[in-house]
């Protein structure tokens, strides 16, 4: 479970990456299989996993679509998102259609409303985030769990991807590890951009 980080990046960025990069690299690649040309959805573009996410799908050539709030519009196309969706204004399940894949960091609801944005023979891969719902409206859909795996050849791809720069960490704060209480609970607040990194001395 250990790999060399990239001489390029310091500790700090690096440190952001292993669990929302792998959570990432599962979703579309190792359970997704998003190939160039193809669209995707990525829920929660603006927060730790889909702000890795949405770099990982450009770099293999997608077209991404991402939620996100209002205020984070400018920073997810800045990331490389193509169409975002302001959840808390319009139903993403009205404004797209025709998707491939959809990668889904929420759950519950946001789950079930998702189906109707694929296409025939659609893909849906999902976090475990909120509880899914039993209900499986569409048979045509792929629907798998993005089970990740925390091994050195997967780190290592991660690390070339970053050595590259097709993706770039995205750390929002850095909090003393004695304020460790106060970094959980702003990442509680379930609104953050990207990661937020403890620093232990
Ligand atoms: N292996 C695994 O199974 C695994 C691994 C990693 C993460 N997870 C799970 O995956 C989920 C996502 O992780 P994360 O680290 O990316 O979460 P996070 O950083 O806490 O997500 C925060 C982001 O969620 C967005 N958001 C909140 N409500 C939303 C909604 N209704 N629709 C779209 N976006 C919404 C916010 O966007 P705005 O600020 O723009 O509103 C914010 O940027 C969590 O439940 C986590 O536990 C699972």
């Amino acid at each position: 479970m250990l790999a060399r980080k990239p001489d390029r990046i310091d500790h700090v960025d690096m440190a952001s990456l292993p669990i929302a990069a792998l959570s990432a690299y599962a979703g579309l690649v190792t359970h997704g299989n998003l190939a160039e040309g193809e669209k995707v959805l990525i829920h929660a573009g603006a927060g730790g996993v889909g702000v890795i996410a949405i770099q990982l799908a450009k770099h293999i050539g997608a077209t991404v679509a991402t939620t996100a709030s209002e205020s984070n519009a400018d920073y997810v196309h800045e990331l490389g998102a193509d169409v975002a969706i302001d959840y808390r204004s319009m139903d993403f399940a009205q404004a797209l259609s025709d998707y491939d894949l959809m990668f889904d960091t929420m759950g519950g609801d946001v789950h079930l409303r998702s189906y109707a944005v694929l296409t025939p023979g659609g893909r849906m891969t999902y976090l475990n985030a909120d509880p899914i719902p039993d209900d499986k409206p569409r048979d045509d859909v792929t629907v798998s769990n993005a089970s990740v795996s925390y091994d050195t050849a997967s780190l290592e791809r991660i690390a070339e991807l970053v050595d590259s720069g097709a993706i770039k960490p995205q750390v929002s704060a850095v909090v003393p590890l004695a304020e460790a209480v106060s970094a959980y609970g702003l990442s509680q607040t379930g609104h953050l951009r990207g990661k937020v990194v403890l620093r232990v001395r």
